[in-house]
């Protein structure tokens, strides 16, 4: 049996599709691994549920109410069938003891997280929508972006641009259309490639010059 597959049958459990594992502002005490299917991250802001992250296989959730002792921060939902490996506070904190590269591993990821998060204050900060959904391409060539044959190469779901950049959808359409149109970036399916980065970052600059002094 694999080491994961031991895992599995000590911690594992199977959540269906739609599955609201916890909600925000709920007390909760465990952590979770997704061993397979993908979680979806929300917050409350206003009236509106925005997203804050995608997870998927190898990533974990749920560790800021275990370490912090506080509420959950965020809603957590199965969006596509999960397996989990479902964490107690003392099983984790045994974890933790007895092996310094999970505790390594869980650093990394949370420096990870939060650089992605001062990204997207960067992203709302901006005051131009089109400027937003050109800033966002660009953080994520650089942080999930890989090299391809005509440029660099990153999975876009285009739904969950309207949350991560601010934009309606039909700004985001249009934008991701005028880009095209200009031969910077090419999409196919949920695959979107930056032919240059350097000048889709030209355009960025020529957009917020663009918004700060007006079109002649
Ligand atoms: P917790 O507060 O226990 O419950 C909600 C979880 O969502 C939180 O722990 C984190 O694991 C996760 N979470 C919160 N903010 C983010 C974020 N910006 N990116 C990824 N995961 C997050």
């Amino acid at each position: 049996m694999s080491a994961e597959d031991a895992l599995f049958q000590r911690f594992g459990k199977e959540f269906p599709k739609s599955t609201i594992l916890f909600r925000e502002g709920e007390s909760g005490k465990e952590m979770y691994v997704l061993q397979a299917g993908r979680v979806l991250i929300t917050k409350r802001v206003r009236d509106e549920q925005k997203t804050l992250a995608v997870l998927g296989p190898g990533e974990f959730f749920g560790e800021m109410a275990l370490i912090s002792n506080k509420p959950r921060n965020a809603t957590a939902t199965v969006t596509e069938a999960a397996k989990l490996l479902v964490i107690d506070p003392k099983t984790f904190e045994g974890m933790i003891r007895g092996n310094t590269e999970i505790a390594v591993r869980m650093i990394k990821k949370l420096a990870e997280r939060l650089a992605d998060a001062d990204a997207q204050i960067e992203t709302l900060l901006l005051a131009d929508p089109g400027s937003r959904v050109v800033h966002h391409l660009l953080t994520a060539c650089q942080t999930r972006g890989r090299a391809a044959e005509e440029g660099v190469e990153i999975d876009l779901q285009l739904r969950e641009l309207p949350a991560v950049t601010g934009v309606g959808e039909p700004g985001v359409r249009s934008m991701l259309e005028r880009l095209e149109r200009l031969g910077l970036v090419e999409r196919s399916g949920e695959r979107l490639t930056v032919r240059d980065t350097a000048r889709l970052d030209e355009y960025l600059s020529f957009l917020e010059m663009r918004w700060k002094f007006g079109d002649l």
